[in-house]
């Protein structure tokens, strides 16, 4: 029997691109999601490029009962990727206990149910925003965290600190934490891809929609940066590259591959990119026009980072291998789907 994989907010961006990859890779999937952030109709294009429908629950995580029936429903379970969690920076200032209730309950309700039922991996989303403005670039998985910018980056780091604490008083348990750069871009089908609610904060998602008419215009924040070109620079990587890094590390831990039962992994290529590079690429690659100005810098941007990936190149054997161009058009495609552009 193959192994069983539950993916918490497994019908979100990052979590649908994943269940993707670990059904492709044999697993068997469980979707844990409450919908607060994504639509049902996923489970249909997930469907549509795999052929086979993975398992779904509405449930809300940071719910213990809930969460504590959705265990006792799927005993089985040999290891968990938990993408689950609510991740506007912006909003999170704004409503911090809405934060910091969904994104710890929903952390501790699963391990609570993982020493209840045996389960002993765990990959859990974090996020680079735990290095705020680092003294020195590339980011190495030895550069020290610094304080959070957000509530919400503060729920990436006291994450990481319970999962660090969980491993460490429960023998045979063991966690990854992926440290995910910037995710960009969409499945090459077209079927599954970035759904942003309301306004983008993000850049491509606001890129794309200009780009299909329903923004009048990009601003870019900020020119006045100490880069070449004035605009910060970000590690742009490929969500389905980024998904392959998830079954890698699912496998590591079913494997007992892990040297230490808690690990953490930078996930980007290695390359930064300025937000005009960026805008630059998009225009030459999809030849639409793309209105943009200069304005102000946005209040709690760091200036630039971009990941040293060796440890994760040699210790996981994984690297990102999507170009950019590819990435950007694969992003555009999925926009023109939605919007229903030819
Ligand atoms: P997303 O919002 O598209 O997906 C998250 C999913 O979790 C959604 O489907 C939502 O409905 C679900 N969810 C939220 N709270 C829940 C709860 N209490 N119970 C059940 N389901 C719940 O976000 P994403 O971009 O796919 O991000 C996935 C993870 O990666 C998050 O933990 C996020 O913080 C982290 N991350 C994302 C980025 C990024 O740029 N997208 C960068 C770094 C880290
Ligand atoms: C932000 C969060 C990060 C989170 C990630 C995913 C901060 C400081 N960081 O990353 O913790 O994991 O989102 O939600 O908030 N930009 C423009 N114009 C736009 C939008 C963005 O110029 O309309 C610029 C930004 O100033 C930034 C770059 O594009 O320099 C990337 O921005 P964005 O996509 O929002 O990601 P981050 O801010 O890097």
């Amino acid at each position: 029997m193959s192994k069983q994989v539950l993916v918490t907010g497994g019908t979100g961006y990052i979590g649908s691109h994943t269940v993707v990859e670990l059904q492709a890779a044999g697993f068997r999937v469980v979707i844990a999601d409450n919908l607060s952030n994504s639509n049902i109709e996923v489970l249909d294009a997930i469907q549509k490029i795999s052929g086979v429908r993975p398992d779904f629950e509405n449930v809300d995580l940071a719910d213990k009962l809930a969460t504590d029936s959705f265990f006792d429903k799927y005993p089985d379970i040999d290891a968990i990727i938990h993408f689950a969690a609510f991740k506007a920076v912006g909003e999170s200032v704004q409503k911090p206990l809405e934060y910091y209730h969904n994104n710890l309950n929903s952390l501790l309700n699963l391990l609570g149910n993982m020493l209840r039922y045996n389960i002993r991996n765990m990959v859990f989303s974090s996020s680079c925003t735990v290095y705020g403005q680092p003294d020195k670039l590339p980011v190495t998985e030895q550069t020290p965290r610094k304080p959070a910018e957000s509530p919400y980056g503060n729920t990436k780091a006291i994450c990481e600190d319970i999962l660090r604490d969980f491993c460490h008083a429960n023998a045979g348990f063991n966690c990854i934490a992926l440290r995910y750069f910037n995710p960009i871009g969409a499945h090459p089908s077209a079927l599954i891809g970035e759904l942003p609610l309301g306004v983008p904060n993000n850049l491509v998602p606001f890129i794309t929609q200009t780009a299909a008419g329903i923004r009048n215009e990009l601003s870019i924040f900020g020119d006045d940066y100490a880069t070449p070109d004035g605009t910060a620079i970000r590690d742009y990587i490929n969500v389905v590259d980024l998904s392959g890094a998830h079954v890698v590390a699912i496998n590591r831990l079913i494997q007992d591959k892990q040297k230490a039962n808690y690990e953490f992994f930078n996930v980007g290529t290695g390359t930064g990119l300025s937000v005009m590079q960026l805008v630059k690429s998009f225009i030459a690659v999809t030849g639409v026009q793309l209105p943009y100005k200069i304005a102000p810098r946005r209040a709690g941007d760091i200036e630039k980072i971009w990941a040293d990936t060796s440890f994760a190149n040699e210790e996981l054997g994984w690297k990102a291998s999507r170009a950019t161009e590819e990435t950007l058009l694969s992003a555009w495609n999925w926009e023109k789907s939605v919007r229903g552009i030819n």
